[in-house]
């Protein structure tokens, strides 16, 4: 079996962006809004500003306390949206219970949208025009891609149908395009026949946060599977009694599949390469507008 190892690629796409900031007349900068604190969260932006070091992207965390009100979060997006020295922003999920995300995500400039989760990117992602893909389902495809693993013409199957794993993968894959052309299926909680439709796949995505849900007996000899979830299960053996696994059974899939990616160390560190990605990138058009303009 061939480990689609997310690191090596991370940390390739890494040295390749930070070669490009080093040659930008302007300094690409992210800003991550944050509300709360959930200690997942702390976790990520912890992560996303290490990438930002690395590639010499600017960085800057705000942190709003646990009760702030929805209309402070959305004058925030507005003016983060209006200042012309931030070309990214992103708005880390979840949210406290009382604020909705997608009015604040609504107040949001597009082009700084680097998470891809804007109506607009969304509808963009849609219709196969460019712009921000989100960063999980473009990193899963880059890991893909980096394997020469082809999808044209496959049967693909996406387990989970979220607006920002399932559903954009699905997309992705659909497109018109050297790493698309899939013939796709996406499963969800009220799907039948799981196991049918998962023996059926060449590529399988599990992405519904349920640890180890994938057995040998849903993959189809010889097929790829990508593993999206990120579960903590219980291990007395482990130092800290816990520790993480994926949406599939690793160990049992291991001798029957041709290609996996591993959790943790597969899509997750993936997923942060593709936020720098997308932040050059932004960075980029709005240079490119601004000398338009
Ligand atoms: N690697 C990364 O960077 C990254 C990024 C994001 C998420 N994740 C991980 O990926 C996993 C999924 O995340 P998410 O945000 O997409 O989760 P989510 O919003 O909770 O969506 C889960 C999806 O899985 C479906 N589902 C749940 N149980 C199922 C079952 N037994 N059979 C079939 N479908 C089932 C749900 O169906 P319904 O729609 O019917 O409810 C839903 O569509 C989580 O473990 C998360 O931690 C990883």
């Amino acid at each position: 079996m061939k480990l689609l190892d997310g690191r090596l690629l991370r940390d390739k796409i890494l040295v390749e962006i930070s070669s490009e900031v080093a040659r930008m007349s302007v300094i690409p900068k992210l800003v991550v809004v944050q509300v709360g604190d959930d200690p997942a969260s702390d976790v990520y932006i912890r992560n996303k500003f290490r990438a930002c070091k690395k590639t010499g992207i600017e960085s800057e965390h705000i942190h709003l306390p646990n009760d702030v009100e929805q209309a402070t979060l959305n004058a925030r997006m507005a003016s983060l949206s209006e200042d012309e020295g931030i070309h990214g922003v992103l708005l880390q999920l979840p949210l406290p219970e009382h604020l909705d995300d997608a009015q604040a995500m609504k107040l949001l400039n597009p082009e700084k949208d680097v998470d891809g989760f804007h109506p607009i990117n969304l509808g963009r992602l849609l219709a196969g025009q460019p712009g921000p893909v989100p960063c999980t389902p473009a990193g899963l495809r880059a890991l893909l891609e980096e394997a020469g693993i082809e999808t044209r013409g496959k049967e693909l199957v996406v387990l989970g149908r979220s607006l920002i794993v399932g559903k954009p993968a699905a997309l992705l894959f659909l497109e018109k395009s050297a790493f698309g052309d899939a013939t796709v299926t996406v499963c969800h909680s009220r799907s039948q026949n799981l196991n049918e439709i998962c023996l059926r796949a060449d590529i399988l995505i599990a992405a519904i946060g349920r640890a180890q849900f994938v057995k040998a007996d849903m993959v189809k000899e010889g097929a790829v599977v990508v593993d999206v979830g990120i579960n903590r299960i219980e291990d007395p053996t482990s130092p800290k009694g816990s520790r993480i696994v994926g949406d599939c059974d690793f160990e049992g899939l291991s001798s029957k599949v041709s290609a996996m990616t591993p959790v943790p160390g597969g899509v997750g560190v993936m997923t942060v390469a593709m936020l720098m990605k997308n932040t050059l990138e932004a960075c980029r058009r709005q240079i490119a507008m601004k000398a338009g303009a």
